[in-house]
């Protein structure tokens, strides 16, 4: 049985309410978070993601709805009663202190006996794999090491959840992919709920068992990885997760499982039908890149001419003009001697199932 972690009930904020400053940067948002779930919660910056996590460790309170943490009201709970942690993407370690008694130091406020202290900061030291350095100070320690020590500082009181804003952020590429898969680890290992802040759509997909998307204080979709890069629910959605090419024109035809629809002024699409459309609706359709087959041209139903490249290493994104104001993008890998299948102005082949391309709610 699934047991919920948090459940956020129809939450607003605003910040100074009543004023000419007024912000609302939460409007009625609900969601619930499962135990022992890696959540994200996905979206441009200013869309509230920073302001729902205060919520949820208590540093802000509710302008309206309310948030329960595993059963329990906690609008009256101090942050430090809360059975939350959070990690920051500024992670202020303690500078004249050791990584040790970084670690230690929520430890020791909450009175626990020294034996204990010892065995934990051990423990969580070895979790994220920064035993061996436990006397270093912040300043001896990369910035990676340092996220790191402020991950064990963070998991150290055993919280039920994690809150981490961000906490890759700060580091370079390379780094912060290899910290994803740790990450990730780390949750498994502890089954502590995790819910995890980024603007980073690729950080999402790699690491969430569900995402929320989240624009202007509003979450948009909650769901699988999966789910919410092959079926988002609107424009913003499947434009602010990965690359995709959009077509806006009217549905001409309607059956069971495809729909046409012109766009431009004759060119017609077979799209798969995602329901509760009729003719004359002005639709946008969608259809990702890399479901878009490029060849040489042949006798394939569609044809275009290759207008741009962008070169990118392991596959070269292709700008297509299919006629008629249309214009689709896609990949196609280099060939085996290095040099890309198509040049500029070639006539190509442009392939796809109908069932790749979707209808998208305007
Ligand atoms: N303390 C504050 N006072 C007034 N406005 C704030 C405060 N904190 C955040 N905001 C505003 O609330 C909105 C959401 O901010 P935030 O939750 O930090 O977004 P995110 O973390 O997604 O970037 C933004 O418009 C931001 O300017
Ligand atoms: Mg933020």
């Amino acid at each position: 049985m699934t047991t919920v972690a948090i459940d956020i009930r129809g939450v607003s904020k605003v910040y100074n309410p009543g004023s000419n400053q007024a912000v609302q940067a939460l409007d009625t948002v609900s969601l619930t978070i499962n135990d022992n779930e890696f959540f994200t919660l996905l979206g441009p910056s200013g869309c509230g993601k920073t302001t729902l996590l205060r919520l949820i460790a208590g540093f802000e309170q509710v302008t309206g709805g309310e948030i329960m943490l595993f059963d329990e009201e906690i609008e009256n709970l101090e942050p430090s009663q809360r059975p939350v942690n959070t990690v920051f993407q500024h992670y202020a370690l303690f500078p004249h202190m050791t990584v040790a008694q970084n670690v230690a130091f929520g430890l020791e406020r909450l009175k626990k006996p020294q034996a204990e202290i010892d065995a934990t900061v051990e423990r969580v030291l070895s979790l994220v794999k920064m035993k061996e350095l436990g006397d270093r100070r912040p300043n001896q320690l990369s910035g990676g090491q340092q996220q790191r020590v402020a991950l064990a500082r963070a998991l150290a009181p055993s919280p039920k959840v994690l809150l981490l804003d961000e906490p890759l952020s700060a580091l370079d590429l390379k780094l912060r992919q290899n910290m994803r898969e740790e990450l990730k680890q780390l949750q498994r290992e502890t089954g502590i709920t995790f819910v995890f802040v980024t603007h980073d759509q690729e950080e999402a997909l790699a690491m969430s068992d569900r995402i929320a998307v989240m624009s202007n204080g509003e979450v948009q979709q909650i769901g699988a990885p999966t789910d919410i890069y092959e079926h988002p629910v609107n424009r913003f959605v499947a434009d602010f997760i990965g690359d995709t090419n959009f077509l806006d024109g009217e549905i001409t035809s309607v059956n069971d499982d495809l729909v046409t629809c012109r766009v431009g002024s004759e060119s017609l699409f077979e799209a798969a039908n995602s329901g509760n459309h009729s003719v004359g609706d002005q639709v946008t359709l969608f259809l990702r890149p890399e479901k878009i087959t490029l060849s040489a041209a042949g006798d394939a139903s569609r044809q275009g001419r290759v207008a741009n490249i962008v070169y990118l290493g392991n596959q070269a994104a292709y700008t297509v003009d299919m006629g008629d104001g249309i214009e689709l993008t896609a990949q196609a890998r280099p060939r085996e001697d290095g040099n890309l299948p198509f040049a500029t102005n070639d006539t190509i082949s442009v392939d796809y199932s109908a069932r790749a391309l979707r209808v998208l709610a305007k």
